[in-house]
């Protein structure tokens, strides 16, 4: 069966090298040289490293059939051989996020920030995948995973920067970036 559940864990050995590590909002986490995306989330103590993140691949809240059938019909997967860089952005957002109803927060998603239709331009360059994590009590709502050839590395930063304009970011209050690269 394919895992749904993933640590990420961060050490001073692993599959990806970290070359930066930005607290681009609130508190910073421990520096770490390497990580790891291990399947099946169950770690043994010894295996948590200096710190681990757990998520869940879950279903879709807010992407409409339109959107999803262009999502899949564009997007690859993780693992590309010449993907060799790649990003683990743990994002948190506020209280006044959460407590707005489903349909507000689909409108300032898309209707007002356009994530997917901005996101969309970038596939099928950038390999993605999203993590949940706020059902399960951790630190960050979500876990953001990315992949890409060093060919698109300007591609990700020029996503990144819009994305961080829009009025959803408004609502982020801690964002973690740390850039990777395969061992
Ligand atoms: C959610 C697309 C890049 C952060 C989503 C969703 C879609 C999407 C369709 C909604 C999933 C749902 O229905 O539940 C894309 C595409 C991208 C991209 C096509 C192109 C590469 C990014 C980037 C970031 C990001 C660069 C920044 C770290 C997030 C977060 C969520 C999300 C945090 C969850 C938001 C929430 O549920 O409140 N993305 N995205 N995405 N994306 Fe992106």
């Amino acid at each position: 069966m394919t895992s749904t559940i993933f640590d990420f864990v961060g050490d001073n050995s692993g599959e990806w090298q970290v070359t930066s590590m930005t607290a681009y909002k609130g508190n910073p986490i421990e520096s770490v040289s390497h990580l790891t995306k291990v399947p099946l989330g169950d770690l043994s103590q010894s295996e948590k490293g200096i710190w681990s993140f757990k998520g869940i691949i879950s279903n879709l809240r807010y992407t409409e059939k339109e959107e999803k059938d262009k999502l899949t019909a564009i997007q690859e997967d993780l693992g590309r051989k010449n993907a060799t860089l790649a990003a683990f952005i743990p994002i948190r957002k506020s209280e006044t996020w959460w407590n707005l109803a489903q349909d507000e927060r689909r409108k300032i998603m898309e209707s007002k920030s356009k994530h997917t239709q901005t996101g969309m331009k970038y596939l099928p360059a950038i390999a993605r995948k999203l993590f949940h994590s706020r059902d399960i009590g951790e630190a960050f709502d979500f876990l953001t995973w990315f992949e890409y050839a060093p060919a698109d590395a300007e591609a990700f930063e020029e996503l990144l920067d819009t994305l961080r304009k829009t009025e959803e970011w408004t609502y982020v209050n801690r964002e973690i970036d740390i850039r990777l690269k395969k061992v």
